[in-house]
């Protein structure tokens, strides 16, 4: 073995790491420590910087349970989420890209009728998300399923409030002319959790820790690929620094605000309420496997 000086360091410890039999995970081996020891280089930090920063890493493992994952948040902020999520799911013009899910998604959300209510009572100002799903070719996809959740007005998730039963939440399934509507309240923006090892870093920054008001949505439909997306509130006043860089610009629409009178489910509304149209657009399942082939 070579005797290492500050200079050969790095080429000695990539010749090591290359004794790994799975291809895939030297390639990222590799990869990894050259992207590391540059940083090092670039930065020299000090023997105490490095061990706060090991010290920070620690905290935020400690500080991960079954409820709060303090690292997705740390690759959250870091845009790190959003790159993974994009390289993942590249899709054509017209297609609805996908974001990131976030960490406030619950499993086995109730079944809802078209144009039923999801609320549950929760406080804000009625919202009616109308559209349909359809392929790229334009053809309306019947029995797609729509997976919704979001925060009340207030700018809570289900975990935030003290509530048995779900709520702001529910499963949605197009009709046969690939329509749905979902009844909701209009979400506001708020703040990403500023309690832990990430708050306490951003805290020591000017960014805003905010993100834009958006719903969230899963949408799946047999043959199609899915899609985890939000759609996002436009003129929301964080729109363009959405702490997790989760604005695309096809996600953006227009909350519609109306006078008290008849909503898209039929009903009459006895206050203002805002509308939004979104047809979400699916790739076939099979088309992305060609174009992934080309
Ligand atoms: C959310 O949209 O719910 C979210 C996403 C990333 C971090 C925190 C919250
Ligand atoms: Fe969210």
């Amino acid at each position: 073995m070579a005797h290492v000086t500050e200079q050969n360091l790095t080429d000695v410890v990539l010749e090591r790491w290359q004794e790994i039999p799975d291809p895939r995970l030297r390639q990222i081996m590799q990869s990894a420590i050259k992207h590391l020891h540059a940083f090092v280089r670039e930065v020299e930090p000090t023997g105490a910087e490095w061990f706060k920063t090991i010290d920070w890493l620690t905290r935020t493992g400690k500080m991960c349970t079954e409820k709060r994952q303090e690292f997705i948040l740390a690759s959250d902020v870091l845009g790190v989420s959003t790159l993974v999520d994009a390289i993942n799911h590249r899709v054509p013009t017209g297609a609805t890209p996908t974001t990131v899910e976030g960490p406030f998604h619950v499993a086995d959300a109730p079944e809802r009728g078209n144009g039923e209510n999801m609320t549950e009572g929760a406080p804000g100002e009625p919202l009616f998300i109308t559209g349909t799903v359809r392929g790229l070719d334009g053809k309306p996809l019947a029995g797609a399923v729509l997976d919704v959740w979001q925060t009340d007005g207030e700018g809570l998730y289900e975990a935030q409030r003290d509530v048995t039963g779900p709520w702001m939440r529910g499963v949605y399934r197009t009709g046969p002319d690939g329509k749905y509507v979902i009844q909701t309240v209009a979400p506001i923006g708020y703040t990403i959790p500023m309690d832990g090892t990430v708050g306490e870093l951003m805290n020591r920054t000017k960014i805003s820790h905010m993100r834009p008001a958006h719903v969230h949505f899963e949408v799946k439909a047999r043959g199609y690929n899915g899609v985890v997306t939000h759609l996002f509130r436009n003129g929301d006043p964080y729109i363009e620094t959405d702490v997790v860089y989760g604005v695309k610009k096809e996600l953006i629409v227009d909350f519609e605000r109306k006078p008290a009178g008849r909503a898209p489910t039929g009903e009459s509304v006895a206050t203002p309420f805002n509308v939004v149209r979104y047809d979400f657009v699916l790739l076939e399942a099979q088309a992305e496997k060609l174009r992934g082939a080309a």
